[in-house]
């Protein structure tokens, strides 16, 4: 029995009452469920971890509810590795992948079974299905996901006693199923490193989610560019909230915290607080993206005039990124070293920021110094999928040491960034701050860009905030 609050106002409950919750509820076992259309890739993606740990168990938790205070929990996000190898969303769930004697593993999915209505649980526990919602029942969650489920009350357990298999954990999502099993943190990095690996070339099913997921986002920077002058009179806040509702209304959510800097605030690379005032004249850097009902997400960033149209320093400053963009764009391609396009991109910014007199020239000798990162800040982009920042874990050989394959998808976002304080440019420069961002997917010829549905040039941005401003 989960522990009872403390100040509840019923101090008990009484057999009478224990006994009136337990009868006269229906049987609402759903035989109506299909298999999930991302079953079959889940499969393929368990196959490929399989062929990397014969002979080994491997353990991947979905994580649990944190609580915030008393009944109140934290928004639950599963760990995105455990998303990928089950497509499944569930709390309290594990993937065990369980060695069987020809190489191969046997795939079982721990869950939280529906609440038996046997005990006084199933209504007083504030994380019972009663106060949070229904679940699916073992039987239903094994038509779903195309998996053998378990009842994850047993997995503890289960796991203890049979220590003598090899076992790895990734750590860090479930302390119970961790504290089950004896492992080695070398090894369990191996299998996060693995898992992180196994996303870097998106299979159809994910490219077409992360299609999902920009072009959502391109109707949501739309709303914004509609919301403008509400948000004038607002602050940077409303632009958050517009784009959420976005979000909320064709995904999930959204991927990461969304970045309203308007003004200098746009220096700021991860400017969340969203409180500022939005004032005509002034830059918006918006970075944001829509999160599918699947869980993965776009990353893109545009840079508007608030009132429509860029200042010459300001056109200066975003034509410098723009340019620095197609660079790092066409240097995506299969084959390609994946440091590529961010080489292309800082090389780019660092000849217009020599010829400004910013930073000491000659341009190559500059780079090579990376003068230009007092400006340019961050790297040039990364990986996208489930996380924004995806594949973080991947060993350097196959992600920045590595080269480009067909089914990579990666942000391409160079920016800009003159600080307020910053007495080595003249004073109008100081405060601008802009960034393009972009999703392109590695194809076999080339890049396609998701997000090519969002204007770049700033030509363009004019233009199409001359359209659908508001
Ligand atoms: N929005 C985070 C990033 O661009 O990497
Ligand atoms: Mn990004
Ligand atoms: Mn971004």
């Amino acid at each position: 029995m989960a522990k009872r609050r403390k100040n509840g106002l019923y101090a008990g409950v009484s057999d009478e009452l224990s006994a009136l919750m337990r009868t006269g509820w229906a049987d609402t076992e759903r035989h109506d469920l299909k298999l999930d259309e991302q079953a079959p890739y889940a499969a393929r993606r368990r196959a490929a971890l399989s062929a990397r740990f014969p002979g080994e168990r491997l353990v991947i938790p979905s994580g649990n509810l944190k609580v915030r205070s008393n009944d109140d929990t934290y928004p639950f996000r599963p760990y995105s590795g455990y998303v990928h190898m089950t497509g499944d969303q569930a709390r309290d769930g594990a993937l065990v992948l369980e060695p069987r004697a020809d190489g191969g593993h046997d795939a079982y999915c721990y869950q939280l079974p529906r609440d038996s209505r046997d005990s006084d649980e199933f209504w007083l526990g504030y994380t019972a299905e009663l106060w949070m919602g229904r679940r699916r029942s073992l039987a239903e969650s094994e038509r779903v996901l195309g998996l053998a489920c378990r009842d994850v009350r047993t997995a503890a357990a289960d796991l203890a006693a049979a220590p003598g298999v090899p076992t790895r954990i990734v750590r860090g999502v479930d302390a119970t199923l961790e504290a089950a099993v004896t492992t080695d943190e070398e090894r369990d990095d191996a299998l996060e490193e693995a898992l992180s690996e196994l996303r870097l070339v998106k299979d159809e099913w994910e490219v077409g989610e992360l299609r999902k997921a920009v072009d959502s986002t391109v109707r949501g920077f739309t709303d914004v560019v509609g919301e403008l002058s509400r948000a004038i009179a607002s602050s940077e806040r409303w632009i958050e909230g517009t784009f959420f509702r976005r979000a909320r209304l064709e995904g999930n959510s959204v991927g990461y915290g969304t970045i309203c800097a308007a003004g200098d605030h746009a220096t700021i690379m991860h400017w969340t607080s969203n409180d500022g005032p939005v004032r005509p004249g002034d830059l918006l850097l918006l970075d944001a993206g829509v999160e599918t009902h699947t869980l993965y997400t776009a990353d893109v960033t545009r840079t508007l005039p608030i009132d429509g149209t860029f200042t010459p320093v300001q056109r200066q400053v975003y034509d410098a990124v723009h340019e620095a963009q197609e660079a790092g764009m066409s240097a995506v391609k299969p084959g390609a070293h994946y440091r590529d396009f961010h080489e292309a991109a800082q090389r780019s910014l660092t000849a217009r920021l020599v010829d400004w007199g910013f930073i000491e020239g000659p341009a190559d000798r500059a780079y090579d110094l990376g003068l230009q990162r007092r400006f340019t800040m961050a790297g040039t982009g990364h990986m996208l999928g489930l996380d924004v920042h995806d594949c973080a874990h991947a060993r350097n050989e196959d992600y920045v040491d590595g080269v480009l394959q067909p089914g990579m998808v990666l942000t391409v976002e160079p920016g800009l960034y003159f600080q307020p304080d910053d007495l080595t440019v003249p004073e109008s420069w100081r405060g601008i701050g802009v960034r393009i961002e972009d999703d392109l997917l590695v194809t076999d010829s080339g890049h396609e860009n998701l997000s090519a549905g969002l204007p770049r040039s700033a030509d363009e941005v004019e233009a199409w905030m001359a359209e659908f401003g508001g």
